[in-house]
């Protein structure tokens, strides 16, 4: 028995942001450092009124047309996101509504960028325990929302949108390892450290950042799981046809091919247009790259996130 991906689908916001539109707004910046450092030249921006959960019920929309199943047949669904519309209810029942699914089990994850490779990783246990067969799994985040657009190292980064992917019980191999790790003594280098309070909120309510320690943490944390994901399902590096990182910067994504010994080519890259758009980073390549022709059935494709937390994590799937 293995859980396998039948659908994928992705949305961006229609406001597309390009470096030279940032200092237009009044950021101290320029494009030539944002490409040569991070390799950005656009974002995607939501509307003012625009949620992760209005996102995330395009990228739904999409993943379950391509598969050619009705929403009420899901029985799970997960949203990975830091950036849900409300405290509660979940973005994950928000969206179950407006698919007009009624009963399938729905919640969200939070473990900020690696979220969606979280999120697979559990739907894939749910299936693997016979408890349910049909789960949507879905990253989706708008970011700008908790931007300090005043602090040039951090405003420049992010974009919001959203991936997902339907995951079906099959007996045709679809996802072979999966490796989760988290360190809790690095959550300085990278949080929102504000708190509610009475209705309030308290502290500090942005992104906050230690670009350099995030940037080192994250190319040896993203090497060495895709590593152990290989390792886990008994196949080379050299087996692996695509490897779809994070999406934070050109230069972690790399360094990590790099050390892994992976070729350049076989990595797919949306950082460029997409900005860091966290957990919905992945799930936006990977459909990008099946919708383009690229990922084929019968490939297998390395997926890894890392992010905030400090989390990481990588999951090795036969599309
Ligand atoms: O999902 C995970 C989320 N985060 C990441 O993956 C981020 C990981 N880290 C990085 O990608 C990089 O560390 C950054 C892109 C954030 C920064 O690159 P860096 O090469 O580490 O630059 P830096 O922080 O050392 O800053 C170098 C200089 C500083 O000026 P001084 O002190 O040398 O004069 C900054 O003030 O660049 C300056 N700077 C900027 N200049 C123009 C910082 N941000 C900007 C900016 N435009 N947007």
């Amino acid at each position: 028995m293995f859980s396998r991906i039948v659908g994928t689908g992705s949305y961006l916001p229609p406001a597309c942001v390009s470096n030279a539109d940032l200092i237009a707004r009044g950021v101290d910046t320029s494009d030539e450092w944002i490409v040569t450092r991070t390799g950005i030249r656009t974002r995607y921006l939501a509307e003012p009124g625009q949620t992760s959960s209005d996102l995330a019920f395009e990228a739904s929309r999409r993943a379950l047309e391509m598969a050619g199943v009705s929403a009420d047949s899901v029985d799970l669904i997960i949203v990975a996101t830091s950036t849900p519309d409300f405290i509660f209810p979940s973005a994950a029942c928000l969206v179950q509504a407006r698919l007009g699914n009624r009963g399938a089990a729905a919640f969200d994850v939070q473990a900020v960028c690696c979220g969606f490779v979280y999120a697979l990783a559990i739907a894939e246990k749910f299936i693997l325990s016979g408890s349910h067969r049909r789960a949507l799994v879905i990253g989706a985040e708008v970011f700008s929302r908790i931007l300090d657009w005043n602090d040039r190292a951090t405003c420049v980064l992010f974009g919001d949108g959203a991936g997902a992917v339907l995951l079906e019980a099959s007996d045709a191999p679809g996802i072979l390892s999966v490796a989760l790790h988290a360190d809790g003594s690095q959550h300085r280098i990278l949080s929102v450290p504000g708190n509610i309070c009475g209705g309030q909120v308290t502290g500090d309510p942005f992104l906050r950042m230690d670009g350099q320690a995030v940037f080192k943490f994250a190319v040896r944390a993203l090497a060495e799981v895709g590593q152990e994901c290989c390792k886990a399902a008994n196949i080379g590096v050299e087996d692996i046809d695509w490897l779809i990182p994070h999406q934070a910067n050109i230069r972690i994504i790399d360094a990590t091919a790099r050390k892994m010994g992976i070729p350049p080519e076989k990595v797919v890259v949306t950082v460029a247009e997409h900005g860091n758009t966290s957990a919905a980073s992945v799930p936006l390549a990977l459909d990008l790259a099946v919708r383009d022709g690229r990922i084929g059935r019968g490939q297998k494709v390395m997926l890894e996130g890392v992010g905030g937390g400090f989390t990481w994590g990588a999951a090795l799937l036969e599309f």
